[in-house]
């Protein structure tokens, strides 16, 4: 076992991980945070997405162990004070869910991308989430909630 100290979501916890442990495994079944889901396990749905330190990460593709000392957001993070992040205000608005399977990963993802691009064109915003899969929505309305979000989301 190996001892990692991250800090997610602004609290920092310190555990002991096999060093094979995947990052979402150690926020899923040792921290509980289970809005962070897993789709496939192989990299290639985007469903596990989160933040490490600042920059969006597929966590089924990251160890526990290397996020060790490091910041990790996830889906349940976003939300302040009980008011939704403005990008997840713009899906809940713009109808860019349906079994909301793949929605956390879809979040961190736009996220991640409007801090980079605060004003994405919609080739931007399709081709920054071309790593994350939705079976349902056809994506359209994904696009448009992620440019509604813009210029709000900071
Ligand atoms: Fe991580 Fe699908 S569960 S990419
Ligand atoms: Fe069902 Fe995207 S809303 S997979």
């Amino acid at each position: 076992m190996t001892r990692v100290t991250v800090t997610v979501d602004g609290t920092q916890y310190t555990d002991d991980v096999e060093p094979r442990m995947l990052l979402v495994q150690y926020l899923r079944e040792t921290l509980g945070k289970v809005g962070t889901v897993i789709g496939c396990d192989t990299s290639s749905c985007g469903a596990c997405t989160v933040h490490l330190d600042g920059q969006s990460v597929k966590s089924c593709s990251v160890l526990a162990v290397q996020a060790d000392g490091r910041e990790v957001t996830t889906i349940e993070g976003l939300a302040t004070d009980g008011q939704l992040h403005p990008v997840q205000q713009a899906f809940h608005e713009n109808h860019a869910l349906q079994c909301g399977f793949c929605t956390p990963g879809m979040i961190m993802q736009s996220v991640a991308l409007l801090k980079d691009n605060p004003n994405p064109s919609e080739a931007d915003v399709r081709h920054n989430l071309e790593g994350n899969l939705c079976r349902c929505t056809g994506y359209q309305n994904i696009v448009k909630a992620v440019q509604a979000a813009a210029g709000g989301a900071q």
